[in-house]
């Protein structure tokens, strides 16, 4: 099958280069000159494991194109996904100005049938409005159906994810749409979830905000852990043992961020603000994780009475490990937090120290790997469990420091084991 995606970040270029990987003939549309001619070097743009040999083989194989030109994307394919940002406005809904501008130009390009369907995560009833915008737009005689199929990869793991999802969800109205969406799905594992626009829609957001809830939950249960005196790690493995909870999900940390929980979560308080529900639950959620980053900063204000003067070396600045993406990041908001109070900071990160630096203010100081950032620290600060702060060699990490303070923003590290070798230790929601 002929396909096209318009935006080229995780999700467009994933799903485009695992399309092509399958047989298919891939496009993808850009706005940027430079970015589309660096992807067709094969040069991705984007940190995700695989990537780059996977875009590389099918560039050279002749089934994965990139284009500014919408109508050199959309005239071949059968079906176009529109897979481009959708942020958070300032009120916590989705900005859909990329996908709305999408639509317009699908529909200016469209010639014969075409399924236009949306990857994006947009709010139940933005497949209606694309459908009003391709239908003004389009050319006499040409026709479309719309779908939606949201998209469920993680960074970090998205080409595996996007192999063998959970499930694959369809959403049209439309038989030959569905069709032809269960043909090109078929290589593709997961069970496959078909319903209306609207539901699959709606099923993406539920599904974030559930998440986001274990986190939170896992969080809330952290703070009182500490209250009482018990070991958040022992509780959250007792809680998980029940098939009915599982494991998954609930760590406690310094709370969720990246480009999909945090403005997913608000969206959905939106959404449901619009259609005067009151989602008290997420309102929760939202706030127990701002807490978890405050709570964090807090446990080093209390070790150090004043951060003034003080010098914290910040392991980790991505949102998670194995992914350069700074969206929303914890680490922005603690690190902000931590200079503000007067400490000096030195971060290091393994992959997103480029996409941190203009995310972060000035005054912060970059090291090259855990134990440059951690030379003259007052203590260390770990706020993204990368593997290679796993198994630091903290007796090496020891010898630059100014004292030795280990905050596990991630509860990567076994107390005791810290404690021997002469740390002070403050983990998440334990002693
Ligand atoms: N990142 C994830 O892990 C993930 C997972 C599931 C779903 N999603 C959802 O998928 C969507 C895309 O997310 P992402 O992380 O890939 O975003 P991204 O910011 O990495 O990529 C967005 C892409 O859209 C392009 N774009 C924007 N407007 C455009 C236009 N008018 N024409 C052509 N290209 C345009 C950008 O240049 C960029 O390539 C979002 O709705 C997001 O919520 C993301």
């Amino acid at each position: 099958m002929t396909i096209a995606f318009v935006g080229h970040g995780y999700v467009g270029l994933v799903t485009a280069a695992v399309f092509a990987d399958l047989g298919n003939t891939v496009w993808v549309v850009g706005r940027t000159k430079e970015k589309i001619e660096k992807l067709k070097k094969g040069d991705p743009l984007i940190y995700e494991p695989g990537l780059t040999e996977l875009v590389r083989r099918n560039i050279s194989a002749g089934r994965l194109h990139f284009t500014l030109d919408y109508k050199e994307a959309v005239v071949p394919s059968n079906v176009i996904f529109i897979a481009v940002g959708t942020p958070s406005k300032p009120n916590g809904e989705a900005d859909l100005t990329s996908v709305f501008a999408a639509a317009e130009e699908i529909g200016t390009s469209l010639v014969g049938y075409k399924v236009v369907v949306t990857k994006s995560t947009v709010p139940p009833g933005t497949g209606k409005k694309v459908s009003e915008i391709v239908n003004r737009f389009k050319p006499e005689g040409s026709s479309f159906a719309i779908a939606s199929t949201p998209e469920f990869l993680r960074e970090g793991t998205g080409l595996s994810d996007t192999m063998h999802p959970d499930r694959v969800v369809i959403g049209t109205n439309s038989d030959r749409a569905r069709e032809i969406l269960t043909e090109l799905h078929k290589p593709i594992d997961g069970k496959i979830v078909h319903c209306n626009v609207e539901t699959a829609e709606l099923i993406k957001y539920a599904s974030n905000s559930m998440l986001a809830t274990k986190i939170s939950f896992a969080n809330a249960i952290s703070f009182l852990s500490e209250r009482v005196g018990a070991d958040v790690e022992r509780v959250l493995e007792g809680v998980g043992l029940d098939k009915r909870i599982g494991r998954s999900f609930l760590y406690p940390g310094v709370g969720y961020g990246g480009s999909c929980f945090p403005k997913d979560v608000k969206a959905l308080i939106a959404i449901a603000g619009e259609h005067t529900y009151d989602f008290t639950l997420l309102k929760a959620v939202k706030q127990i994780n701002d807490e978890a980053r405050q709570n964090f900063v807090n446990k080093i204000v209390k070790h150090f009475g004043s951060l003034k003067g003080k010098q914290i070396a910040v392991l980790g600045l991505a949102f998670k490990p194995d992914t350069d993406d700074m969206r929303e990041a914890p680490s922005i908001d603690i690190i902000t937090s931590l200079l503000e109070k007067g400490a000096k900071v030195i971060a290091f990160d393994p992959i997103a120290m480029d996409k941190a630096k203009p995310k972060l203010p000035k005054s912060v100081t970059f090291a090259h790997d855990a134990y440059e950032a951690a030379t003259g620290a007052h203590a260390v600060a770990i706020v993204t469990e990368w593997n290679e702060f796993r198994q630091l060699d903290l007796v090496r990490l020891a010898k630059g420091m100014k004292s030795l303070v280990l905050f596990d923003g991630r509860n990567i590290y076994e107390p005791s084991h810290v404690r021997d070798l002469g740390f002070m230790y403050y983990g998440i929601g334990r002693m």
